[in-house]
Order: C-alpha cells, then sequence, then structure tokens
C-alpha cells in the first residue's frame, strides 16, 4: 500500500492532504510518512525474524530526531558515521548496544565519545586507525569492540559515486591485507575482536554481487577462526536498492534478499549486522513544491519549482531520477513536456529534462518522489536558501521535525572580524 497517494484528486500522505501541509508550514518541505518507515522496517526486520540479526539502520539516509524515534519504537539500531550521528541515534532512544560506528575517518574525540556510550561495534577501516582507537581505549581503561571493514572487491552499486566495494574505493581493508590486520588487533592490548564487516554499495538492484561478498566473506571467517580469532559478528552492510519509478532495474524485496544471505550464513553461527539506509527511508519521503513559473522556452519549456539543488541534491550529483506527480491530479488528456528546474544560479540545478506530465501551472503544487533518504540529509543553505523544513505524518496528524531557519537565523553564525567592523560602511546586523 502506498501512503502517499491521490484520493479523490488530491494527494495525500496517508490522511494528510499535501496541500494542507504546503499551505501552513510553506514549500518547499519534506513530507514524510510514519506507516511507511514502520511497514519497511518491519518487511525487513520480520524476514529476519527467525535470525540472530541486529539492524542497525544507517543514519546517513535520513538522520531526523523523530525518524530516529520512529524506527526505534519498531526496535531499531542505528549505524552512524560521526559523533553527531551518535548523539542523534542515543537522543532518539537507540540504545547504545545497538549501534554501529562505520567510517574511514573516526577522530580521537569521536572514539571517546562511541567509547563512553559503549556502543555495539566499531567498523575499522584502516590499521592507522586501529592503533589509534587501541590507545584512545587503553587511556579510558577499555577494550574497543572491533570488527574491521574489509574490501572485497566486488562491484555493485547505481552509480560510480556510490559504489564502495572495489579496491580502488577508499573504503576497509585490502583483502590481501585482511588477515594480517586481525593478527596485528589481537596483540593490541585495548582492542577486542568481535566480527567482520563488510559494505558494498549503494542502490544494488540485484542479488549477484552481494552473494559474492557473503561468500569472500564467510572464507575469510573460517580463515580468521582457524588462526584462533573469536568472530563473533558479520556485519554486511547495507545498499539493497529501492523502485524509483524509472526503467531502471527494480531491486529484489527484501524477502529474496534475507532469503540469500540466510542460505550463505546458516552455518557461520554468528550474529548478522545489517545497515540498511534507503531500504527503509527512501519511498518513506516526498519533495514537496511549488511551481513558481512556467517558462516557455525555444525549444523545451521550464517548469521553475521552488525546490532546487541545495534542498534535493541527488539529480544533479548522481543525475538521480526521481519521479514528479502534481499534487492536484492532473488531467491526463492535457499532457506536458517539461524540463523540471530550480532557482539557483548553475544549469545542474535540473530535477529533470523532457519529462512528460500533466499541465501545470504558476501556483500548483508538485511533490518528487523517493526523497526520504538522501534528500533532507543532503541539503544545504547554497545560496542562502533556508535549510528545508521537514514534516512527519501520522495517520491524521502531522508535525513540523525540523523548522525552517530565518535568514536571520543564518546570518546570526556569521560575523565580522574586528578589521572589518571597524569598518564605517559596515554596520552589525
Ligand atoms: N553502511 C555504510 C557503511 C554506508 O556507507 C552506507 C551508505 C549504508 C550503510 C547505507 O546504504 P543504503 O542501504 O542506504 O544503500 N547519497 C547517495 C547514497 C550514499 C550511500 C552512502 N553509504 C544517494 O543519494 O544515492
Amino acid at each position: 500500500m502506498r501512503h502517499f497517494d491521490y484520493n479523490a484528486g488530491e494527494m495525500f500522505a496517508e490522511e494528510v492532504p499535501l496541500a494542507q501541509i504546503a499551505a501552513e508550514v510553506g514549500t518547499p518541505v519534506y513530507v514524510y510518512s510514519t506507516a511507511t518507515f514502520t511497514r519497511h522496517y518491519r518487511v525487513f526486520a520480520d524476514s529476519f525474524a527467525d535470525t540472530k540479526a541486529l539492524i542497525a539502520y544507517s543514519v546517513k539516509a535520513n538522520s531526523n530526531i523523530a525518524v530516529l524515534a520512529t524506527l526505534a519504537a519498531q526496535g531499531a539500531g542505528a549505524d552512524v558515521v560521526s559523533g553527531g550521528e551518535l548523539k542523534r541515534a542515543l537522543a532518539a532512544g537507540i540504545p547504545a548496544e545497538k549501534i554501529v560506528f562505520s567510517g574511514v575517518g573516526k577522530t580521537r574525540r569521536e572514539m571517546h565519545q562511541a567509547l563512553t556510550a559503549d556502543i555495539h561495534v566499531f567498523n575499522v577501516e584502516s590499521l592507522a586507525e586501529l592503533r589509534v582507537l587501541n590507545e584512545v581505549a587503553l587511556a579510558l581503561g577499555k577494550m574497543a569492540p572491533i570488527a574491521f571493514r574489509v574490501n572485497p572487491d566486488v562491484t555493485a552499486g547505481g552509480h560510480a559515486k556510490i559504489s564502495t566495494g572495489k579496491k580502488e574505493n577508499k573504503f576497509g581493508i585490502a583483502w590481501s591485507q585482511a588477515e594480517d590486520a586481525y593478527a596485528e588487533a589481537a596483540r593490541l592490548p585495548g582492542i577486542r575482536i568481535v566480527g567482520v564487516d563488510v559494505h558494498i554499495g549503494s542502490q544494488i538492484s540485484d542479488l549477484a554481487p552481494f552473494e559474492k561478498a557473503i561468500l569472500k566473506v564467510s572464507g575469510l571467517i573460517k580463515r580468521l577462526r582457524a588462526a584462533g580469532h573469536t568472530i563473533t559478528s558479520f556485519d554486511i552492510g547495507g545498499g539493497l536498492g529501492i523502485p524509483y519509478g524509472n526503467n531502471a532495474a527494480v531491486p529484489p524485496p527484501p524477502s529474496e534478499y534475507a532469503a540469500l544471505v540466510k542460505r550463505l550464513t546458516r552455518d557461520l553461527d554468528v550474529e548478522m549486522i545489517f545497515e540498511p539506509g534507503r531500504m527503509i527511508a527512501g519511498n518513506s519521503g516526498v519533495l514537496l513544491s511549488e511551481v513558481l513559473y512556467v517558462k516557455r522556452g525555444e525549444d523545451r519549456d521550464f517548469l521553475i519549482i521552488d525546490a532546487a539543488m541545495n534542498d534535493l541534491l541527488r539529480p544533479a550529483l548522481y543525475d538521480a531520477y526521481h519521479d514528479i506527480e502534481p499534487v492536484r491530479q492532473g488531467d491526463l488528456d492535457q499532457m506536458e513536456t517539461y524540463d523540471v528546474v530550480g532557482p539557483i544560479c548553475e544549469s545542474g540545478d535540473t530535477f529533470t529534462k523532457g519529462r512528460e506530465m500533466p499541465k501545470l501551472e504558476s501556483g500548483d503544487l508538485v511533490v518528487l518522489h523517493s526523497a526520504g533518504a538522501y534528500g533532507a540529509a543532503q541539503a544545504s543553505q547554497y545560496n542562502t536558501r533556508p535549510l528545508v523544513p521537514e514534516v512527519l505524518v501520522n495517520g491524521a496528524e502531522y508535525a513540523v521535525i525540523r523548522s525552517r531557519p530565518t535568514v536571520e537565523d543564518i546570518l546570526k553564525t556569521e560575523s565580522f572580524p574586528d578589521w572589518l567592523t571597524k569598518h564605517e560602511n559596515v554596520t552589525d546586523i
């Protein structure tokens, strides 16, 4: 069941008309559906109900604390990549023992923060990082639980910028160095080896790369155990893709992914850790925007909307496809072809080119679908456009879960250095 759908010609988020949110909160605005977050989490979790599994939602996909609290209520853990995300996860009520800390560049301060919180595991990405973690742990009188993120040299991922499991990528310990890395870790007094971690990419649309990576890592786990290491967890990262509504390959449903994982790991006797992000959040949100102008060009028509690349960067950065629909269901007999663009002064601020959709006019509302993951989380204030707000719908009610800052709020974080304030032409804000 879709939770962003038409009812009597008007698009709703669950039971709330999107036009009402636009009128009351303003546009552009992200709108999320609690029911969809919950359903996606449940579909994933239920398909591993018979497995020892930790589902560590990848906070980077959508890190709003209300979203995290929604998932925490379902039992989710968290995959975090910064001290900031760790703080969010804890603030949202995700227990530290369900938190894994990933990322190639953890700072000493972040390690200290995570050790003090007693998180589940650090996914370590280099020997240099391991040695620093050992020092920070010893200074705290603790042992840091670690898994090495290994790089299995497997091709996967929907776009070069989101493929991570190839040896030319910056991620993980090189496959040929993995066993030596574990040997060194075993010698460090502040480190406790608990598992192996891998993450091969994002928006993966078939199971073959997962199968390859799991088989490789299973072999590694056996070799590590033979060498005397205790391996109790196997983190296979995130990466399962979602349908975006275009003609690209439709990813397999979580049930098929789960069947594969279970078949390949049954005999390993490990806790499985998953880090799904997009699969949970992607189709749980839309970006709601108003048409500012229809500009009739020489050879094309531009639909200029009030959302821009600073609000949703994916099309500009990854040539990503997002379905775009009018909020007031259009007349299918009156189709037009538009380049849908934002107001930012860059040609890259284009959401799509040559898209056929019902005729739209200035003042009409549109939604960009599948924007719940890597949408608001990647938004910026470029062009001094205040950070896009977020709304969470739950049945017939909704709440603003991130408010739109004012331009004054933005200017307050900036200041004139002494030598400029002395200048008579510069006034205080
Ligand atoms: N675990 C690790 C270590 C990751 O780096 C990522 C995503 C995930 C889990 C979650 O992957 P997912 O299940 O969401 O595919 N901004 C890009 C996607 C970047 C993905 C980065 N890492 C986009 O908008 O497509």
